[in-house]
C-alpha cells in the first residue's frame, strides 16, 4: 500500500488524475473502473481540461463503474449514470459503446448482476479502479457486514449511507434504498485501485479501515492485502495518523 499525502482537495484531485492518465497513456485501450461520490469530481474535473489541451484520448478507453441505485431511471439526474455523464463522459471522447454502469431499472436483480459481472469479465477486467470511501468504510456500496460479498450484488443501504447520500436529493425519502454494486472480488481482481479521501470527516474511518484489522465490518480494510494499491489523501483525511 503506498500512500501520497497533498496538501488539500485540489492536490488531491490532481495527483490522482495524473495517475489515471499516466495509465491511458501507457494503455490508450485500458479499463477504467470509475466511481462517484463527491470526491471524484476534481479529478474528472482535472481528465476533461487534460482532454480539451490535446493531452488525454479517450476513444479506446473502456470504463465500468462501480455501482449504481436500484429503481432509479438513468435520466434521473442523481443516477450514477447522470453523474457519470454530467462530470465527464459528455465532455470527452469516449465511446458511447464503451461505457458500462448497473442498470438500475432491471429490477431482476439476479439477472442484472449476472449480465454485469459478465460485461466485466468480457471486457479483460480492470486495469485501474477509482474509489472514494464512505463514512463507514463502505467501498462502491458494498456496505459493512459480516462477510466480503463477492460478485455484483443488490445491496441495502444503510440509514448512515442514505443520510450522507440525502444533500443530493430534495429530501430523505428520495434516496434509492438499494444498489447494485460491484463486489469486493471484482475491486480485488483489479490491476490497480486508486482511492481518495479528502477531509476531517473521513479521518477516523481511513485509520480504521487502514491501521486496523483487514474484516468485513470495514468494507475498505481489504484493500490491504491488495499488491497495488494506491491512497492518495489530504492532510485532512490523513491527520489521525
Ligand atoms: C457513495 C458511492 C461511493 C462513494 C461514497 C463516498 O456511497 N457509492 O462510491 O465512495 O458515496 O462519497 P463522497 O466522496 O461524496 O464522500
Amino acid at each position: 500500500m503506498r500512500i501520497v499525502r497533498t496538501k488539500d482537495y485540489e492536490e488531491m484531485s490532481r495527483k490522482a488524475a495524473a495517475i489515471i492518465s499516466a495509465q491511458v497513456v501507457i494503455k490508450p485501450d485500458c479499463v477504467l473502473g470509475l466511481a462517484t461520490g463527491g470526491t471524484p469530481v476534481g479529478i474528472y474535473k482535472n481528465l476533461v481540461n487534460w482532454y480539451k489541451g490535446g493531452d488525454l484520448d479517450f476513444s479506446e478507453v473502456t470504463s465500468v463503474n462501480l455501482d449504481e441505485y436500484r429503481g432509479l431511471p438513468r435520466e434521473h439526474k442523481e443516477s450514477y449514470w447522470s453523474f457519470m455523464h454530467r462530470n465527464l463522459f459528455d465532455h470527452v471522447n469516449i465511446k458511447p459503446e464503451h461505457i458500462n454502469l448497473p442498470d438500475g431499472m432491471n429490477m431482476d436483480a439476479d439477472a442484472e448482476c449476472a449480465r454485469y459481472d459478465k460485461v466485466i469479465e468480457s471486457v479483460g477486467g480492470i486495469d485501474l479502479q477509482l474509489l472514494g470511501i464512505g463514512h463507514d468504510g463502505h467501498i462502491g456500496f458494498n456496505e459493512p457486514s459480516n462477510a466480503f460479498d463477492l460478485g455484483t450484488h443488490c445491496v441495502k443501504l444503510t440509514d448512515e449511507t442514505i443520510d450522507a447520500n440525502q444533500r443530493f436529493f430534495n429530501n430523505r425519502d428520495e434516496v434509492p434504498r438499494e444498489a447494485y454494486t460491484m463486489g469486493t472480488r471484482t475491486i480485488m481482481q483489479a490491476r490497480k485501485v486508486l482511492m481518495v479521501v479528502s477531509g476531517k470527516d473521513k479521518a477516523e474511518i481511513i485509520k480504521k479501515a487502514f491501521f486496523g484489522p483487514v474484516t468485513p465490518e470495514v468494507p475498505a480494510s481489504i484493500l490491504q492485502m491488495h499488491p497495488d494499491f494506491t491512497l492518495v489523501a489530504d492532510e485532512d483525511a490523513l491527520s489521525l495518523l
